[in-house]
């Protein structure tokens, strides 16, 4: 198949995030690879708290977004801090509303058009272990809930405030191979997998 179409996602979206830091090194590999890359802005989908009344009222704009996206990509690369060990809430919020929109325009439904989406996972953190608790959750939840294929390979960036040059690129030699080896494998296990649901 032609090259994977991958989603690069960050779980913050505060000016001048760690990780969308390092999700920008993860784009910029992904792109040397030859692969299509979409970042995904989370705050610019203005998902406001999941909550059914809110949904029963209609489905908000950025959950169908996020579910084309999710339709129209093989891939994801996962960027996100861990807030007292877990996943963050902008994060899950996000994903929940995806899982949410039914089929409809020719379009899957949202857990149809996750399922089968191969994602690698990275972390940043000022902290010493780089966020990496909160990957054990975020992969249960990819995997389990929403049917995702997560690679093995996974990368938490500790020490991130000062892991970064002022160019963007990582200082560390080895932290950037170990997000290449996420990358590598994401793109690896994508061009092998079976295309998009749709486009
Ligand atoms: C509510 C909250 C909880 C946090 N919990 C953790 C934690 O469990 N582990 C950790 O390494 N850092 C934790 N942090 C610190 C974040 O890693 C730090 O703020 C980081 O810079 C956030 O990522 P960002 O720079 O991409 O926004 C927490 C921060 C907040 C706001």
């Amino acid at each position: 198949m032609s090259a994977p179409r991958v989603l690069v996602i960050a779980g913050s979206a505060r000016r001048g995030s760690l990780n969308q830091q390092l999700a920008a090194v993860a784009t910029r590999e992904i792109e040397q690879a030859g692969a299509v890359v979409t970042p995904v802005d989370l705050r610019a989908l203005a998902l406001p708290v999941y909550d059914a009344d809110i949904e029963a009222r209609g489905m908000p704009d950025g959950a169908r977004t996020l579910r084309r996206l999710f339709a129209e990509h093989e891939a994801l690369v996962l960027v996100s801090p861990e807030y007292n060990g877990f996943p963050t809430p902008l994060l899950i919020n996000a994903l929940d509303w995806a899982s949410r929109p039914v089929a409809e325009d020719g379009l899957p439904s949202g857990p149809t058009a996750m399922s089968g989406t191969v994602a690698g996972l990275l972390s940043a953190s000022p902290g010493a272990f780089g966020g990496m608790r909160s990957l054990l959750f975020t992969r249960q939840f990819l995997q389990m809930n929403l049917g995702m294929l997560i690679v093995p390979e996974q990368f938490g960036l500790g020490l991130a405030d000062k892991a970064f040059d002022a160019a963007g690129a990582l200082v560390d030699a080895k932290a950037h191979a170990a997000v290449v080896k996420v990358v590598q494998s994401v793109l690896r296990t994508a061009a092998a997998m079976k295309p998009s649901p749709v486009v």
